[in-house]
């Protein structure tokens, strides 16, 4: 499946709202609740050593504050690098926010060389997600990155 023509439509819109700060993290993450393989999608924001949910779409999770280092969230912003996971069921460190998840992928979002958060969404599908939507997320990480107060 071509997936190309939603994510330039989804940039586009990102593109041209008026919106910053958390305002556009919401807009954009409603954006992404769009796409079919998009279960839950979410921005964590990193404070010194801890990621806090932010702006979010999908059920509640209990894993509102995840410090740097646990689970796949965590370890993005350890190893400074995004982290797509095909089946979680095969990790060791991983915070299952719900029973249905089961592929995740985790983008970060980068001001120069400064980590300021990430882009996490998970999949009811194993292998949900490919280097599409990391270069996507990529993508959509530099424009939330661009407005981000
Ligand atoms: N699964 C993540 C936790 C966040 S939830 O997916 C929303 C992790 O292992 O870090």
């Amino acid at each position: 499946m071509n997936k190309q023509p939603a994510f330039d439509e989804i940039l586009e819109l990102v593109k041209e709202c008026e919106l910053s700060g958390r305002e556009l993290r919401e807009f954009a993450m409603a954006q992404l609740d769009t796409l079919p393989t998009y279960d839950w999608s979410g921005v964590y924001v990193l404070d010194g050593e801890m990621l806090h949910l932010d702006a979010y779409v999908g059920a509640a999770t209990d894993h509102t504050e995840i410090p740097v280092g646990r689970g796949v969230c965590g370890t993005a912003v350890a190893e400074n690098k995004n982290q797509l996971i095909e089946d979680v069921r095969e990790l060791s460190n991983y915070l299952s926010c719900s029973a249905f998840t089961r592929s995740e992928l985790v983008v970060l979002i980068r001001n120069g060389e400064t980590i300021l958060g990430q882009i996490d969404i998970d999949g009811h599908e194993v292998g949900a997600f490919d280097e599409q939507d990391e270069r996507f997320l990529n993508e959509l990480a530099a424009l939330l990155a661009y407005r981000w107060e």
